[in-house]
Parts: C-alpha cells; sequence; structure tokens
C-alpha cells in the first residue's frame, strides 16, 4: 500500500517495496495507492480505503499489509483491528530482512540492538494507555511494578548487554583495522544503492564469490579482499558494503557502523550505480546523504555506472569514462558493466593512476602513460 502525500520520492509502482517484500521472503499478491492531503491519526488513510484494502487482501488470499510510508504505532495498531491481519511499514520490513541477513557476529548484534531501539520506543507509545494501570508483581520489581515497565526494563537490559557485547566485537576489529593500516595498504571501499551490483563487481573485479543476487540488502557484512592493479604494480585492499536505501532507519544506520565504517576509512570510494534504473539520480542523491550522514563526504570518489549492458544503446554514452557533477563538484565517472566486463580495464585504469597519485601510498613503480591517452571527455547523460 503506498500513500502518496504529496512528498517527494512517492514511489507510485511499489517496485522497492515489493523487492522489500520478496527479500524478506513475502510474495506481493496485489498493489494499491492513493492520494491524501495528510495522513489520518487514527488509521494513516480513510475508513473506505482501508476497507477496500481488506476487500483487495481477501479476494488475493492476502496474509499481510505492508504500508510504503512510516505508520505510527498507533495507525499500526488501529489498522491491524480494522483490517484482521498484520499490518507492517517499510520500517519493520527492513529491519527483519537486516535480521535474517546479518552473518557476522557484530552484523547480528548490531541488528539486535537496532531492533530492541525500535521495539523500545514503539513499547513505550504503544502502550501508554495501560501506564496508568495497575500490574502483578514483576520478578525483580517491587510491588506495583506494571507490567509495561517491566517489559520496558528487560528491553533497556537486553539493549545494555547487546551494547556491551558490541564494545567488545568492536574492539577486536579496531585491532584488526589498526593491523591492516600498519601494512599501509590503499583502501578502496564500494558503497551505492541497494540492488547497484557492488557485489558483481567486487566478484569481478576480485573474482572471488560473495553473494550477488537480485534481492536486495544481499551483503550486510563488509568483505574485504586484495586486489592486484598490474596497471599501478601493487595490490590495494577491496572492501564490498552494505548496500544503502531511501529512508534507511535511523537506528540502521548506527547499527551498521561496522560496514559503514569501512567507507569512513577508505582512501577512496568506488560509488556504484544502476545506470539501467531510471532513478539513478535519486538514488545518487540517497547515498550522498547517508556518506555525509557518517562522515565520509570528504573521500574521495569515482562514480562507476553499472549495468551499461542493460540500458538502451541510445542512451549509451559514446566514451568510457568522463566527469559527473554532484553537488558542484566534477566526480570522475565510469561506465561498465559488471556482468560482461565491458569498462572494467578503463576502471582499472583509473584505480591505478588514484592509487599511484595517492602521496600516503606513494607507487613502487611509474603510472603508465597510456592514462594519459584517456581523455576526460564530457557527454551528456
Ligand atoms: P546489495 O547487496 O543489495 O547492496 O546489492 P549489490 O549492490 O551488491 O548488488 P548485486 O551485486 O547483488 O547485484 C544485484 C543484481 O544486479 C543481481 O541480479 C546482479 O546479477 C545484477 N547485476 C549486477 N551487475 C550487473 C550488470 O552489469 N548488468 C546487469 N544487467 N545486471 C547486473
Amino acid at each position: 500500500m503506498g500513500v502518496d502525500l504529496g512528498l517527494p520520492h512517492f514511489d507510485a509502482s511499489l517496485e522497492e517495496l515489493g523487492l522489500l517484500a520478496e527479500t524478506a521472503g513475502l510474495q506481493p499478491v496485489a498493489r494499491l495507492v492513493c492520494k491524501r492531503k495528510a495522513p489520518d491519526a487514527a488509521l494513516f488513510i480513510g475508513s473506505g480505503k482501508a476497507d477496500e484494502i481488506k476487500l483487495l487482501a481477501q479476494q488475493h488470499g492476502a496474509s499481510e499489509v505492508l504500508f510504503d510510508q512510516a505508520l505510527s504505532p498507533a495507525q499500526q495498531r488501529n489498522l491491524e483491528r480494522h483490517l484482521d491481519m498484520p499490518v507492517n511499514d517499510r520500517t519493520m520490513l527492513i529491519l527483519q530482512i537486516f535480521a535474517q541477513r546479518a552473518r557476522s557476529h557484530e552484523g547480528k548484534l548490531q541488528v539486535e540492538l537496532a531492533r530492541l531501539q525500535y521495539l523500545s520506543t514503539r513499547l513505550v507509545r504503544r502502550w501508554s494507555h495501560l501506564e496508568r494501570q495497575a500490574g502483578g508483581i514483576g520478578m525483580r520489581g517491587g510491588p506495583g511494578e506494571t507490567q509495561i515497565e517491566l517489559d520496558r526494563r528487560m528491553i533497556g537490559e537486553s539493549i545494555k548487554r547487546t551494547k556491551e557485547r558490541l564494545i567488545k566485537v568492536k574492539r577486536q576489529r579496531h585491532t584488526q583495522r589498526r593491523q591492516r593500516e600498519r601494512r599501509s595498504a590503499f583502501t578502496i571501499s564500494l558503497v551505492g544503492y541497494t540492488n547497484a551490483g557492488k557485489s558483481t563487481l567486487f566478484n569481478t573485479l576480485v573474482k572471488a564469490r560473495t553473494y550477488a543476487a537480485d534481492q536486495l540488502f544481499a551483503t550486510l557484512d563488509t568483505t574485504t579482499r586484495q586486489l592486484y592493479l598490474g596497471e599501478a604494480g601493487r595490490s590495494v585492499s577491496l572492501s564490498d558494503t552494505v548496500g544503502f536505501i531511501r529512508d534507511l532507519p535511523h537506528g540502521l544506520v548506527d547499527a551498521f557502523e561496522a560496514t559503514l565504517q569501512e567507507a569512513v576509512d577508505a582512501d577512496l570510494l568506488l560509488h556504484v550505480v544502476d545506470a539501467s534504473n531510471p532513478d539513478y539520480p535519486e538514488q545518487i542523491a540517497q547515498v550522498q546523504s547517508v556518506l555525509q550522514e557518517i562522515g565520509a563526504q570528504n573521500i574521495p570518489m569515482v562514480l562507476v555506472f553499472n549495468k551499461m549492458d542493460a540500458v538502451e544503446p541510445e542512451r549509451r554514452p559514446r566514451v568510457w569514462r568522463d566527469m559527473y557533477e554532484l553537488h558542484g563538484d566534477l566526480v570522475p565517472r565510469v561506465f561498465v558493466s559488471a556482468r560482461s566486463g565491458d569498462g572494467l580495464p578503463v576502471l582499472r585504469q583509473l584505480l591505478a593512476e588514484r592509487v599511484t597519485e595517492d602521496p600516503e601510498h606513494p607507487a613502487p613503480v611509474a603510472s603508465s602513460s597510456v592514462t594519459q591517452l584517456l581523455a576526460q571527455f564530457s557527454v551528456p547523460y
């Protein structure tokens, strides 16, 4: 269900919500959109529209309703009563996917923390009408402690425990990072909107097999490999990171600090873009805003326009490399297809240039003069 409130980024086709649902293991059976000036305080939508959803859900045998917009705890509860089935929103769906997909110990702990934090805010508000209700005698609570206080305290304790465990795991990671820094490798991080093709590009570049799938957030934990750049006569450290998405629940930005931290520490960011998606400018903007949020906005960047094989021939550029204007700055851009391998030699060459030009990582061999031949054309795209 999508509600057009006249805000930017309204996705009338609900395509991304559909992909998110599939990623979470659900099967979308029907889509409905409507327009409203403002959300209804009780139901988010009008009761007539809610009845329409109910009928549609019955016709399609749906077992759950998903909203593309964030619902307040009260709206969610009221809708569940009205529709007589579970109702979730985009935030909850993303949290669920992250919970299913985190693989590393740290990733799992961080998702758990994000989930608990999310739950604690909802618990407080969701049950606030029961606040004054006299509760039973809790295990550790004094007489008259309400169930809500107990629940809140249990969640609070779980949050504390999870945070403590995270601190330990983080300490280990910092040690590992320091070891990497001591090796003084030039580090490159792949960042980009979810499904842009980061893992596919990573695999093709390092010939490793990271999980690549037509699902959102296939990669949740950072994978790092050595990439040998023959063009520069040396290896660099290449990391694949979690995909970004618009309205990433705030707790999750913190939660994925581990994987995003790789981006903050990188010497160079490869911002991978799905150039075959008409929404790519919006996706670039979303990624840029997350980078800003995590303090990675000043790290040198190369834009990698991927999936060129899927772009209509008349929209394909005539050069492999040019400059792209991003917030008033000119950023180098390379056109590639991670799938077919087109453009990858140009990308490798550009990386080699960056590595050898970096004053903190002096090159063991001289840079190839071939780079001089690759003129910086600018084509409208
Ligand atoms: P997240 O893990 O969600 O962040 O995704 P990702 O950016 O790592 O994307 P991934 O590499 O998993 O690729 C997403 C989908 O795009 C997969 O189905 C890939 O096969 C497909 N894909 C990747 N690169 C290309 C390409 O160059 N051309 C085409 N046509 N498809 C591609």
